[in-house]
């Protein structure tokens, strides 16, 4: 475990951890921050966590894997006092959330699952991150990613059309990002299992929500998960892509306000 979690926080309601997407940082969740917690603070207590390697969280020394960083946020739990939260996580974050869904079940209230799919890797995707963690160390520069994601697949079509300033906030973010960790974090990305039967056991309330123009982890991913989640939302976003909390955060606050009136009804 990393002994330092750069975390953002914002209100003082529900729990609610949220993990970003590779190779963002807890940046992405700006307006989630800023519109969750509601006027008084009370609607939720938003802690947007940096991954190791990302935002301000150190890399560290350990072997790539998702389930370090999912006991990354139990530690954070414990430090914060929080027993248990409703955990969030948008594609790469997803992962994490499902990892600790596996190993940390009884730290969860809720479970918000966006952009992000539970199947394991294909040997092609998986030669593939092999290939872009091995260029960007090569190079000691992620402009392949930047080359490569932004604008599109990061975002969806009508976003690149009609929200050029999403593209530059996103290529900002993207940039930030150190080699070693997008390395690190492709090399966990790639080892990881598929938990459609961890979905399966999860006995608290989800949501799935996904962009309709995701390219990345199409619709198609979150109808597999939402058929094996016991207790599920799934919410659909109209011309939004794979970063759907960023490219459409009303609707996406909106779906995440459900999940929390749902858990606060549990
Ligand atoms: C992400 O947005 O976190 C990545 O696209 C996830 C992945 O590479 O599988």
């Amino acid at each position: 475990m990393t002994d330092r979690i750069s975390v953002r926080e914002a209100g003082h309601g529900t729990p609610l951890v949220l993990l970003h997407a590779f190779p963002l940082s807890s940046r992405m969740w700006r307006d989630q921050l800023d519109e969750l917690p509601g006027a008084d603070g009370s609607g939720a207590r938003v802690l947007a966590v940096d991954l190791r390697g990302f935002g301000g969280t150190e890399l560290g020394e350990d072997e790539p894997s998702l389930d370090l960083l999912a006991d990354d946020v139990a530690l954070l739990l414990d430090r914060a006092g929080i027993e248990r939260a409703v955990v969030g996580g948008l594609s790469m974050g997803g992962y994490v959330a499902m990892a600790l869904a596996r190993r940390h079940p009884d730290r969860l209230s809720g479970l918000l699952l966006a952009d992000t799919k539970a199947t394991a890797d294909t040997d092609q995707a998986r030669a593939n991150r092999e290939r872009i963690a091995a260029a960007v160390l090569a190079r000691d520069s992620v402009r392949l990613l930047v080359d490569e994601q932004v604008p599109s697949p990061l975002l969806g079509a009508t976003s690149v059309q009609e929200r050029p300033r999403l593209a530059e906030r996103v290529q900002a973010m993207v940039e930030e990002a150190s080699p070693e960790a997008v390395a690190w974090a492709q090399r966990a990305m790639a080892s990881r299992p598929d938990s459609l039967d961890v979905l399966a056991e999860v006995r608290v309330p989800a949501l799935v929500v996904v962009g309709e123009e995701d390219a990345i982890t199409p619709p198609g991913d979150a109808e597999a998960m939402a058929a094996v989640l016991p207790d599920v939302v799934l919410t659909v976003l109209p011309a939004v892509g794979h970063l759907s909390a960023i490219e459409s955060p009303d609707a996406f606050n909106w779906a995440v306000r459900g999940l929390l009136a749902r858990v606060e009804g549990e």
